[in-house]
């Protein structure tokens, strides 16, 4: 279905959920294998610190905050019954945040009943660990034409990276396919070649689709001059996997999934994957999407306000080029996570 992108997005899944926020939203805190039964892992989510620790396999997420003396729980341990230790006075919680030991407290004296903190719905998918803050209205993301399961596709977990800028304006940055020519000149775009044809925007139930063909600027992964597919998958608010389809049937997808640490900071996770070339290194795959990443981050980095505006009377949009930013801002503004 092919809709207006002035309607895009008006019917959210609510499931019971109100007024969803950003809380309401899978978002990956950390990666699986950094969260051990060692030692706990500090991490932070929409401006909140968070203790992310394994026991008996499985992850858990506390908000990272003694409830005696707000002591970071980060800083402490584990035990082997499946509790993280507060490194100042040893109370204990287990993973749903419940304090199952006070060592002040002679052994039988009651556990005062608010003697807990917080524990958040954890997933681990993809090798990342997810978390919702609050009931979840959406699934975390999948990848499209499910390459994550297919055996004739490669797919590697490329690269983290931090950036200075919130995770809208990430997002929409990635989604951007008129900067191509410009700021990725000779390796995703060509300035001899900067008009963008008008596209369309069409809604689906995880968020939009929309794609764009053209010719093969620098002839990187595919011969110069050849067709070029590019599409985009959109899952709202922070995913975003990008296919780039060549005439030959190579497909390259490059999937980025923001995490908001905080409104002016975020995470990105980026993979890769390939149906092709599978027995060479993926490390050229790697270098190349590096280099446009720091170029991408330095522009990123530089945008005011920092959280993106979804009122479109903030900033200047053209129709035709900016129709998937317009399609953004527009559905961010009517999932009202933003207010
Ligand atoms: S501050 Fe955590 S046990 Fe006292
Ligand atoms: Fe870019």
């Amino acid at each position: 279905m092919t809709i207006d992108t002035h309607t895009l997005v008006k019917s959210k899944p609510a499931l019971g959920v109100e007024s969803p926020t950003l809380e309401n939203y899978w978002h990956p805190v950390a990666e699986s294998a950094e969260v051990t039964e060692d030692r706990p892992l500090a991490a932070e989510l929409l401006g909140k610190r968070l203790v992310a620790y394994r026991a008996n396999g499985e992850a858990h997420v506390l908000d990272d905050l003694c409830v005696h003396r707000g002591t970071a729980l980060s800083l402490g341990w584990t035990t082997p019954e499946g509790c993280i230790v507060c490194p100042y006075h040893g109370w204990e919680y287990d993973g749903g945040g419940h304090c199952q030991k006070i060592p002040s407290l002679p052994p039988g004296a009651r556990i005062p009943s608010g003697a807990k903190v917080r524990s958040y719905q954890v997933a681990e998918r993809y090798g990342l660990v997810w978390v919702s803050l609050s009931e979840p209205v959406t699934g975390i993301t999948e990848w499209p034409s499910a390459e994550w399961e297919d055996p004739n596709v490669k797919i590697f977990y490329s690269h983290r990276y931090s950036w200075q800028a919130s995770a809208a304006r990430t997002v929409e940055n990635f989604m951007d396919l008129s900067h191509f020519p410009f700021l990725h000149d000779g390796m995703l775009g060509s300035r001899d070649r900067t008009i963008t044809n008008a596209y369309e925007v069409t809604q689906t139930d995880y968020g939009f689709y929309y794609d764009y063909i053209e010719l093969e600027p620098g002839g990187v992964h595919s011969p110069a001059d050849s067709e070029v597919h590019w599409e985009y998958f959109l899952w709202l608010p922070f995913s975003v996997h990008l296919r780039k389809g060549t005439s030959d049937g190579q497909s390259t997808v490059v999937s980025l999934v923001s995490s908001p640490t905080t409104d002016e900071t975020n995470e990105l996770f980026l993979f890769i994957s390939r149906n092709y070339d599978q027995e060479s290194d993926d490390q050229s795959y790697l270098d190349f999407t590096h280099v446009i990443m720091e170029a991408d981050r330095h522009v990123v980095e530089s945008q005011r306000p920092v959280p993106l505006p979804v009122e479109l009377t903030e900033e200047l949009h053209l129709r035709g080029p900016d129709a998937a930013a317009l399609a953004y801002r527009r559905s961010l503004a009517a999932l009202g996570v933003f207010s």
